[in-house]
């Protein structure tokens, strides 16, 4: 029994308390290492993902320039068919192309041919049919707009730009 005592005696007299703190130390500083570094990966795929979503370049065809009168609109999806958006025709030459989930709350945005203008419904929300810009109401910043191409009589869609406004 006295063997076993001094032997654990000899165990406690071995631990050196400069040195626990040390490792305790070391233990921080490599545990919030190992955090940051997880954090950084958790993080990559979003970056990642969100960039590859502003660079898209999937052309899409929407419809036949034929197809719309002035001032008549067309709903399609784009980039993903989930993407709702809208084709406006707004004069003999041009036509206009936006997201249409409001940027304040994400209610859906529909072309008023008679007042000219995108309205969010949700809470009066008014945007420009030129740019895509908020003219009055609270959405915090314009619709994003996609580009649009021409060949063949057809129109395609080709991009999306958000806007910085
Ligand atoms: S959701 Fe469009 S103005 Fe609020």
């Amino acid at each position: 029994m006295k063997k076993i005592e001094e032997f654990l005696r000899s165990l406690t007299f071995n631990v050196r308390r400069d040195r626990e703190l040390d490792l305790n130390r070391r233990g921080f500083v490599a545990s919030t290492l190992a955090l940051m570094g997880v954090m950084f990966l958790s993080s990559t795929p979003l970056v990642v993902l969100s960039k590859r979503k502003e660079a898209t370049d999937l052309e899409m065809f929407i419809a036949n320039q034929g197809d719309l009168e002035v001032g008549d609109s067309v709903t399609f999806g784009y980039p993903k068919e989930s993407d709702p958006a809208l084709l406006i025709r707004i004069s003999e030459e041009e036509y206009r192309a936006y997201h249409i989930k409001c940027t304040h709350l994400m209610c859906p945005v529909y072309w008023d041919k008679d007042d000219g203008r995108l309205i969010c419904p949700c809470h009066h929300g008014f945007f420009n049919v030129e740019d895509g810009s908020v003219i009055a109401g609270p959405p915090p910043r314009g619709l994003p707009s996609i580009t649009l191409s021409f060949k063949n009589n057809g129109i395609y869609a080709v991009g999306v730009t958000q806007a910085q406004h």
